[in-house]
């Protein structure tokens, strides 16, 4: 089992040159849950999840991981705890997919200490569990999108954190391959009780899968809670734009978001017009 731990932005202002992008944010992580951040495009999702990680350095306010300020934690100490997966990574030219993988090991080596058997079975563990044993010899940059993000997210998983921060996990991957990447976190979740944290721009994934659900809008915090009481159609207009029906997911009795666009939408004579 591993170890909770507590993950909150205490006034947290983000941004980039002159402009703030995330402005005086105050959010918890609920411990040994499932959280997913949905936002429009732009709206801070990956720069809120590059400073909970200590890539980007906050203007004024904090991240505090078990009461202890994360950009002043060593990175090392701190990717032993906290694992991202980013939204676009770069991998080194030529790498392969096991050495890839094995660099999720690196926070748990130190110079005196080699690579170990438990290095070993954690690689093969998280190569098992993407579906990417078989790419295991290949080189990352010949792969396809799909391909290629399972073995990102196996290397992250190859890290064993108790936290989990996921950038857009599902970006490239097929039906099925985004509905296994979600019940293997949902399984991390469930069997270690590893916390997650997820962007997702499908937003019926995210009402499906997550506990705690976060919507951003406009560098703040525009609602939190159950995907329940986020995923309404009030929330899809304020924060996307939108308009939309939301509905009970037949499958999962979570939310169901049906966009309204401007054309297939169907109109009240419609099924008259068929039907004669
Ligand atoms: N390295 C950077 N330098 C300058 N501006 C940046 C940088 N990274 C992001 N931005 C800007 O900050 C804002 C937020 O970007 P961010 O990547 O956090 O958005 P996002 O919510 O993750 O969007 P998406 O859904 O498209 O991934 C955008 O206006 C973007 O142009
Ligand atoms: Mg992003």
């Amino acid at each position: 089992m591993t170890t909770t731990h507590s993950l909150a932005a205490e006034h947290l202002t983000l941004g980039y040159g002159d402009r703030t992008v995330i402005d005086s944010l105050d959010l918890a992580v609920p411990p040994g849950r499932v959280t997913a951040i949905v936002g429009a495009n732009a709206c801070g999702k990956s720069t809120l999840l590059r400073s909970m990680s200590r890539l980007l350095a906050p203007r004024a306010g904090r991240v505090v991981l078990d009461g202890k300020e994360v950009h002043r934690l060593p990175a090392k100490e701190l990717a032993r705890t906290l694992g991202l997966l980013p939204q676009a990574p770069i991998a080194p030219e030529g790498i392969t997919v096991a050495d890839l993988v094995g660099r999720g090991r690196h926070p748990h080596q130190s110079v005196f200490t080699r690579w170990k058997d438990e290095d070993d079975e954690a690689v093969a563990a998280a190569l098992d569990a993407t579906d990417t044993a078989a790419l295991a010899d290949r080189a990352v940059d010949e792969l396809s999108g799909g391909q290629r993000q399972r073995v990102w997210i196996a290397m992250a998983l190859a890290q064993q954190t108790d936290l989990l921060l996921l950038d857009e996990p599902t970006t490239y991957l097929d039906a099925s391959h985004q509905v296994e990447v979600l019940d293997l976190l949902t399984d991390l979740n469930r069997s270690r009780g590893t916390t997650v944290v997820m962007v997702l721009h499908d937003l019926n994934l995210a009402a499906r899968y997550a506990d705690h659900l976060i919507a951003l809008a406009g560098g703040r915090l525009h609602a939190a809670g159950t995907p329940d009481e986020v995923l309404t159609e009030d929330t899809v207009r304020t924060v996307f734009g939108l308009d939309s029906r939301v509905i009970e997911d037949p499958v999962s009795g979570k939310p169901l978001m049906l966009p309204i666009g401007r054309h297939h939408v169907r109109r009240p004579d419609d099924a008259r017009s068929a039907a004669g």
